[in-house]
Order: structure tokens, then sequence, then C-alpha cells
């Protein structure tokens, strides 16, 4: 059974009936662009084929009540009075915050979530939970689907609500992706491309099996030196740094904010450098810039690891490999490679082995197809006859 035929089969068995509508929303990987969105800069996820699934019902009521079958737990709540607590059920009481305070009009439902992304290992869980929560509320509320919208929405729950200062990457990518492609995204503007992906590559998620833990403050701690270093500078966002102004005026900072600001700096044209490198079919060059980003963050930003370098280095020593790197926040979690799509099975025999070999832990290796964006699977309304709210980007 998949996901999909799952979802349904628990809702039937739930609430003894059809549900009636059936959304998803990816976890994403990040090729390049590291730290870089909340430096107003660029990035370049794809979302991924692994997903969270909710199957949901309109109610009479303004009740929210979810069965998740992930976490063996339930939750009810009312979208009348949100009330904060702990647990999955914060994220989708976060969006409906943020919907409700854009005034939307939102009507309560009933529903199953279930989903197949690894919990903080970098890959966006959380963005995947706030979209498929978004796009239910989207559907049953009879919202019109925009997903720069959606996606800052899934953003502004998980800051105003949840507590977590993150960027706008991971709900833009599970927002906006498309199949076959990865996502161009200037993190000021929200202009976005679609890149197609090389054919004869994959793209390799490996999993070091090391958790990020407690690491908001680090985030937090990142975020607020390149705020000083952009205030150094008199600009808004490191994005608006030139190399030549950096290398001018570099000495006037401190050794840990230049190191910091050199990272987003050098990672905002190695994110236009790879776009170019995608459009030209130049995966060695590609590859290559992968490698330079890791070392940077390794060095300069210092979000690795000792796992993550044990695995990147174990990585970018075999020859199908063209280049591989961190992805996501850092400090645990996975990286991502970029592998010839002939010789997967002796890339990930190899891997496996060495870091096995080094650190003693068992990795998750798995090649990554990119899946599009949050999308309605089912929905049985599909007469069309209600009424869409226009809602603004
Ligand atoms: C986390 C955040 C993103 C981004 C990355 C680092 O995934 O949620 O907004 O900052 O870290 O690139």
């Amino acid at each position: 059974m998949d996901l999909s035929e799952q979802i349904n089969a628990s809702f039937v068995k739930l609430f003894g009936g059809e549900p009636s509508v059936i959304a998803r929303a990816p976890g994403r990987v990040n090729l390049i662009g590291e730290h870089t969105d909340y430096n107003d800069g660029f990035v370049l996820p794809m979302a991924i084929d692994r997903a969270i699934w909710v199957a949901a019902r309109p109610r009479g009521d303004r009740l929210v009540h979810v069965h998740s079958i992930d976490f063996d737990s339930q939750d009810t709540f009312s979208l009348d009075r949100l009330d904060r607590g702990h647990g999955w059920s914060e994220y989708l009481k976060g969006v409906a915050y943020v919907l409700g305070s854009d005034g939307r009009p939102l009507s309560g439902w009933d529903g199953v979530m279930l989903g197949d992304v690894p919990r903080g290992s970098g890959l966006s869980s959380s963005a995947a939970l706030e979209l498929a929560a978004a796009r239910i509320f989207a559907s049953l509320s009879h919202l019109e689907w925009n997903a720069a919208y959606m996606a800052r929405v899934g953003q502004r729950a998980e800051n105003e609500w949840v507590g977590v200062n993150c960027g706008i990457m991971d709900q833009m990518a599970s927002a906006a992706c498309q199949e076959g492609h990865a996502l161009f995204l200037d993190c000021r503007s929200l202009d976005m491309e679609q890149v197609p992906l090389p054919g004869h590559v994959a793209i390799v998620v490996m999993d070091t099996s090391t958790r990020r833990g407690l690491v908001d403050s680090a985030y937090n701690e990142r975020r607020s030196q390149c705020e000083q270093a952009a205030r150094f500078f008199g600009v808004k966002a490191l994005r608006d740094v030139s190399w030549t102004q950096f290398e001018k005026g570099k000495s006037g900072l401190e050794d840990v904010v230049m190191r910091r600001a050199r990272h987003i700096i050098t990672e905002n044209q190695r994110v236009l450098d790879a776009v170019q490198a995608m459009r030209m079919d130049d995966v060695v060059r590609l590859g290559k810039l992968l490698n330079a980003s890791h070392a940077s963050l390794r060095d300069d930003f210092e979000v690795t690891n000792e796992a993550l370098n044990q695995i990147v280095e174990a990585a970018q020593l075999q020859p199908a490999c063209y280049g591989a790197r961190m992805t996501g926040g850092g400090f645990g979690g996975c990286a991502v490679a970029l592998v010839d799509a002939g010789k997967i099975q002796t890339f990930v025999d190899e891997v496996q082995e060495a870091y096995h070999r080094k650190s003693g832990l068992e990795p998750q290796i798995y090649v990554c197809k990119a899946e599009a964006g949050a999308s309605e699977v089912y929905n049985s309304d599909t007469m069309g006859s209600h009424r869409k709210i226009k809602v603004e980007s």
C-alpha cells in the first residue's frame, strides 16, 4: 500500500467515511545556497519524494481534530481560541493562527496525517507539515492556492507560533517546486526559476544518523553575526555586499564575523554559478561548487559536525561522485551528493562502508527524485461549485 492508499484507509477506519480532501507536501534537499535565505540571498533546493500526507473532511463547527499515525496520538483545537502547547499539532495551529490573523475565514475539519520525511535530519519535515496543513485549510475553506503566499504562511507559523526563526527556503521548496527541477529562488524578491536537473546524474541524500539536537541558539547566533556584518557594511542584508566591498572592508570586522560574512558572500555567488552550470549541463563544475560550499560551511560558517564531514569526505573520494556537501541547517542530519547515475550502487555501498568504518554509525543513503511541491491529490468537490477567495501574495 502506498501512502495515499494508507492514509485513505486510516481515515475510513477512524472516521467511518471517505475523506473529502487528500493533500501532500514534500520535504526538500537543498543543492546549494546554505544559510543565505535569511541574508536575502539565493538558494537552490529541490522537493524530494518524501512527504507529509493529510486526509480530511470538513466539520460543521470550528474545531480541528487530527490523528497523527506517525506519533500515534491525536489533538483537537478550536479555531476560535488557539492555545500554545507542545508537539506536532503546534505546526497546524501555527498555520491556522497566521491564516486567521490575515483575515482568512477558516472552517474546522477532521483529519489524519502520516509521512515519510525523516524528522530532525535537515530535510524539512516541519515545512512539509506546515504546507500540508495549509493545503487542507485552503481546500476546505475555499482559499485560492498561491504558493509564495502559502510558503510565507508556513514560515510565519514557524516564526510567530512555534518560535523558530527560520528563513523562507524550506517552505518555498515545499510549496513551489516542480517535478524534475530545482528551484532557483531569490529570497528577497521571491522571484523564482525552475531549473531542470541534469539527466545523467542522481541526487543522493546521505543521512549521517546524527541529529541536530539543540541548535536554535547556534542558528540564531549565526543570524545575528550576519546582521552585525551587514550593519558594518551599512546595508540591509549581506546579499548587498559585493566581493570587492568585502575585501576592502573586512579588516574592520572581528575574525569570526568576517568568516561568517565571507561564507554568505561566496555562497551567494556559488548559487549563481551553480544555476549557470546546470543550464549548461556542466555537472563537473556543479560538483566542484558543492565541494566548495561544504568547505566554506565547515571552515567559515562552522555549522558542520564530525559526522557530516566524514560522510562528505567519504562521498567526495568516490570516482562516481561529482561533488558533495552538507545540506540544511547543519550540526548533524543529512548531506547531499551529485553522483553518476550509472554507478549508484557502488557509490552507496562504498560510502556506507567507509562512513561506518570511521564513525561506527549506520547511514541511510537514498537516491531522491525531484518531486512537485504541495498538492491536492484528491478532492471530492470536483465540480468547482465553491466560491474561491482570492489570496494575495
Ligand atoms: C534551516 C532553515 C532555513 C535555512 C537553512 C540553512 O533549514 O529552516 O530557512 O536557513 O536552515 O540554509
